[in-house]
């Protein structure tokens, strides 16, 4: 959808193809803490009015173990560098609202999509809607389809290496109308296992704790989600919570992907098509905002009759930001997390890596940069 906004601003037709219908799109709790490049980039696509009125600009995060409660103040440590609290969803909506506006195609519904001839210069998509078949002719097709999607499956596997990693634990995400325990985002890691105290807005609170891999949502009554949330707070936080029924809540795994590379002829990953990361750090939407950004560029130079420089130069160029993002994520998540299979040796090297974190202007300098966001 950002795509196919930023190309529209450039005069380069696109026709988004998208599964579900628009209400399961827009009913879904997504992500909500954006970098300041994903915030200039919906800024120069034309759909920052509603981001910049209700956005929550954090500029400092908190970090929660051993029964306190520290600081990262993201702002000072990266000249003056912060993170927005807007969430995915509202981001989705921006964009519908934009994309009709101009008359955008969003073709929804769209079962059997199924790419053909993109090593070729004439590829086209089919897919079937309400039981007839449609064909589109293109120049480019850009997969940003996720990791189910049907485009990194049309990249034969003698061209593409496929990295997994998986954790085994997940995050159990709750939404609830309730005011959020504080103005910042709080990372607390507990012996029990990682919390982590987000929000929507002033009366949205979205937290969130591990759990073990094949664990299910069933298991968890609210009562019993707040308990364990609070226990793995410091004191003084918990005592401020302020709880209520869910109004959401669901079980993300945790694990890491990465696609290399992300172009075959004419078609292009970007997104979760082409990589995953873990929840940690809050990156894979914003790792889909620079891929778009890459990728957008290119796409515009070559109509402007650039080349395909740009082109050939992307999944090179994306990924390279990519595999710093996925470091760092992998680096919050084994910071924060209980690893179950853990010596207690290396559950002291963890202990260690936080103390040192957290007395270390440098290290926390290092993880303020990544936070922000890395430069495109
Ligand atoms: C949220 C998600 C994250 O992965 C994170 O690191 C911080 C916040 C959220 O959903 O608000």
């Amino acid at each position: 959808m950002l795509l196919s906004q930023i190309l529209h601003l450039h005069d380069i037709d696109s026709i988004v193809l998208e599964r579900k219908s628009r209400s399961y799109v827009l009913g879904r709790i997504r992500a909500g803490v954006l970098e300041q490049g994903t915030v200039d980039m919906l800024h120069r696509a034309g759909v920052g009015d509603r981001l910049s009125r209700e956005g929550m600009v954090h500029q400092g995060i908190g970090i929660a173990f051993d029964n306190v409660l520290h600081n990262i103040d993201v702002h000072g440590l990266t000249n003056g560098k912060v993170v927005t609290v807007y969430g995915q969803t509202e981001i989705t909506h921006d964009l519908y609202a934009a994309r009709d506006a101009a008359g955008g195609v969003i073709i929804d519904s769209a079962d059997d999509v199924a790419l053909h001839g993109v090593d070729s210069d004439a590829p086209y998509a089919t897919y079937t809607r309400e039981g007839k078949t449609h064909r589109i002719d293109c120049t480019f097709i850009a997969g940003c389809d996720g990791f189910h999607g049907v485009s990194r499956k049309s990249i034969p596997q003698r061209v593409l290496t496929e990295y997994h990693l998986s954790y085994p634990f997940g995050w159990l995400g709750v939404l609830s109308e309730t005011p959020p325990v504080s103005d910042e985002v709080i990372y607390a890691s507990h012996p029990r296992g990682f919390a982590l105290c987000s929000m929507r807005h002033s009366m949205l609170s979205r937290y969130y704790i591990q759990v073990p891999s094949d664990d299910l949502v069933d298991n968890w009554s609210d009562e019993a989600f707040w308990a364990e949330f609070k226990h793995r707070l410091p004191q003084s936080l918990a005592a401020k919570l302020v709880t209520g029924p869910s109004i959401e809540k669901s079980i993300a795994p945790l694990r890491a992907f990465v696609a290399d590379n992300l172009n075959y002829g004419r078609l292009f990953l970007a997104g979760d098509a082409g990589h995953i990361v873990p929840p940690t750090g809050a990156k894979g939407l914003n790792l889909a905002v620079s891929d778009i950004h890459y990728l957008s560029a290119a796409l515009i130079e070559y109509y402007g009759s650039a080349g395909e420089d740009g082109l050939k130069q992307y999944s090179a160029k994306a990924l390279d930001r990519i595999w710093k993002t996925v470091r760092f994520s992998l680096f919050c998540t084994r910071l924060l997390h209980d690893f179950p299979d853990h010596s207690a040796f290396e559950k002291r090297i963890q202990q260690a890596d936080l103390n040192y974190m957290l007395c270390s202007q440098a290290a926390m300098a290092s993880f303020a940069e990544s936070y922000v966001g890395l430069p495109y």
